[in-house]
């Protein structure tokens, strides 16, 4: 095994760990390992944009509403305040590092999304992700103290123990070159977990393969607290049909006018007054049950409202992807499918990004900030993402000055290094494909008590198989994924189960109502000591 040491380690090359490592190297030396190849990430898929307060006809007391609103009772208000308050700012900064939104005559175009009150998504056309994670990486490239390691994958963190006090303290992670195959303890004072979603849980999911959930289970091994993994966001338009990594078509295209129809073009019935333009928990879910109902593969997302050429001007990455698929999005309609998109759950984060380890920050869609509460609001996840990776920079100073007050890496941590053990690809790809089938029939959009009882029984299951492929201890990519898929699969279920109500994302049939007597608050999951 190779040692590596750096002041300040970020795990993920998203909008959250590259913002954040642009800020951080003002305060030491800063590496960025990421998995794949560096610009791999959701933020790099992002089509509707970034939500702020940037209009006349907007404020914050206006944001925090909508805000508030799409989460159903369970964000934290505080933490939404600072997301609408400090939002304008952080667009600037991605401004000032170069990313370029579009912007006639020189002022900003603003779209409108779900549950948005107010025009305020800035956006780079339907491609916002690809600018930003284009300008955040050539950014970081130019900067000398940060250096992106590609094909680097964190397995599991590094914890320090104080030999007078007995605290602990995250002392960076275990990582595999796997292109090399070399595994890596890369010591460093302080750590960011910017590891992204963990859509691929998912049978369908808008999400790219990067997500498969290993900062909340890198975090939840190591003990540190985690939360709401129960609210999984689908996002109601998914181009059908949507196997794989399904290609997601933006809000915005309803927030310019589209509307959702039946196969026999009837208006899809929405019980919201919004329409097509409700909250996307409401959406996908009457979309979920007329398919139930009528058995028909999808519905249709009509563009006819929206002029042609505002549709090419505006949607040029999307028409290009349906033309490719053999659709004109401009004479025809799109047959759309909800898909897992979000996790609003993650590791728990203080209004700083800290979490419930020492030395751990975490930022973007790997943490659970109470922004989101029960539902997110269409386009607050950049926005959240970069807030937050921001405000936990600003504690790099304090932090640095505490991890050097005599923290000795723990020798059990070490000992996890894994051994050499052959890949079981067949085995792997099978228990993935049982996996991802088994989330989308039990823990889906419409959720009851028996299908979780037996989703818990078979992912506990999976979990065993998972660990007899080599889990734990394997130094092939597939499997260390498969076992942190298994793992955030397990936590979602124990989530889902203990909220026996239905509120924002989480619609139980067995308890079809809100609870807030009993549920009013997070669902909050600590490892006990040893969990693989
Ligand atoms: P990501 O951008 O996903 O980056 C995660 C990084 O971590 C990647 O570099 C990955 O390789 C790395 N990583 C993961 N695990 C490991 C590991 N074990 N070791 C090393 N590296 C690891 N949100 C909006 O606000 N507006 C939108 O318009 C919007 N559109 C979206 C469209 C699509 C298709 C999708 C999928 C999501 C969209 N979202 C949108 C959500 C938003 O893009 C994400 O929530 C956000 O980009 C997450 O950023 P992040 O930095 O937290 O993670
Ligand atoms: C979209 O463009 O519809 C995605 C926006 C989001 O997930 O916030």
């Amino acid at each position: 095994m190779k040692n590596h040491s750096v002041d300040i380690l970020v795990i993920g090359s998203g909008i959250a760990g590259l913002s954040y490592a642009l800020r951080a190297a003002e305060h030491g030396t800063v590496g960025v390992m990421t998995k794949k190849e560096r610009a791999e990430s959701s933020t790099n898929y992002a089509q509707g944009g970034i939500a702020a307060v940037m209009a006349e006809d907007d404020s914050v007391e206006l944001h925090v509403r909508d805000t508030l609103v799409a989460g159903a009772g369970l964000c934290h208000r505080e933490a939404v305040e600072l997301l609408a308050r400090e939002g304008s700012d952080r667009i600037r900064d991605l401004m000032h590092w170069g990313v370029q939104f579009t912007a006639p005559g020189g002022s900003l175009s603003l779209g409108r999304e779900g549950g948005h009150s107010r025009r305020r998504v800035v956006h780079a056309g339907d491609l916002t992700g690809r600018e930003i994670e284009r300008a955040l990486l050539a950014a970081v490239a130019s900067h000398p103290r940060v250096h992106v390691f590609d094909d680097h994958l964190a397995i599991d963190l590094l914890v320090r123990h104080h030999p007078a006090t007995g605290r602990r303290r995250c002392g960076g992670a275990l990582i595999l070159d796997h292109r090399a195959g070399v595994l890596i303890e890369v010591q460093a004072s302080v750590t960011l977990l910017a590891t992204g979603g963990l859509g691929q849980a998912y049978r369908h999911t808008t999400n790219p393969a990067i997500a498969t959930g290993d900062g909340v289970a890198m975090a939840y091994r190591a003990g540190v607290a985690v939360a709401n993994l129960e609210f999984m966001q689908f996002h109601p338009t998914a181009l059908y049909p949507a196997e794989a990594r399904a290609f997601l078509i933006s809000e915005a295209v309803r927030g310019e006018g589209a509307v959702l129809r039946t196969l026999d073009g009837a208006l899809l019935p929405i019980d919201h007054e919004l329409g097509s333009l409700a909250p996307r928990d409401i959406v996908a879910r009457h979309i979920d049950r007329h398919l139930k109902r009528s058995g028909e593969p999808h519905v249709l997302l009509d563009l006819s409202p929206i002029s042609s050429d505002h549709i090419a001007r505006r949607f040029p990455g999307i028409m290009a992807e349906c033309a490719a698929r053999g659709i004109d999005m401009v004479r025809e309609p799109l047959p759309v499918v909800p898909a897992a998109h979000y996790a609003c759950g993650g590791v728990r984060t203080d209004d700083v990004g800290r979490t419930s380890l020492p030395g751990l920050f975490a930022a973007g869609e790997v943490a659970c900030t109470g922004v989101h509460g029960a539902n997110r609001l269409a386009s607050n996840s950049l926005l959240e993402a970069v807030v937050y990776s921001h405000r936990a920079s600003d504690e790099l100073p304090v932090e640095l000055a505490a991890a050097a007050t005599g923290y000795v890496l723990d020798a059990t941590s070490v000992e996890l290094a894994p051994s050499p053990a052959a890949p079981a690809p067949v085995e792997v790809a099978e228990l993935r494909r049982t996996l991802r089938q088994l989330m989308w029939d039990d823990v889906g959009i419409v959720r009851s008590d028996e299908r979780l009882e037996h989703a818990a029984g078979a992912a506990a299951g999976l979990h065993e198989a998972a660990l007899r492929a080599g889990g734990a201890c394997s130094r092939d990519p597939d499997t260390i994924e498969l076992r942190n898929l298994v793992q955030v699969a397990e936590l979602s279920i124990r989530c889902a189960r203990r909220r026996r109500e239905s509120r924002g994302l989480h619609y139980n049939v067995d308890h079809p109502y809100r609870d807030n007597e009993r549920f009013l608050r997070d669902t909050v999951l600590v490892a006990e000591e040893g969990a693989d």
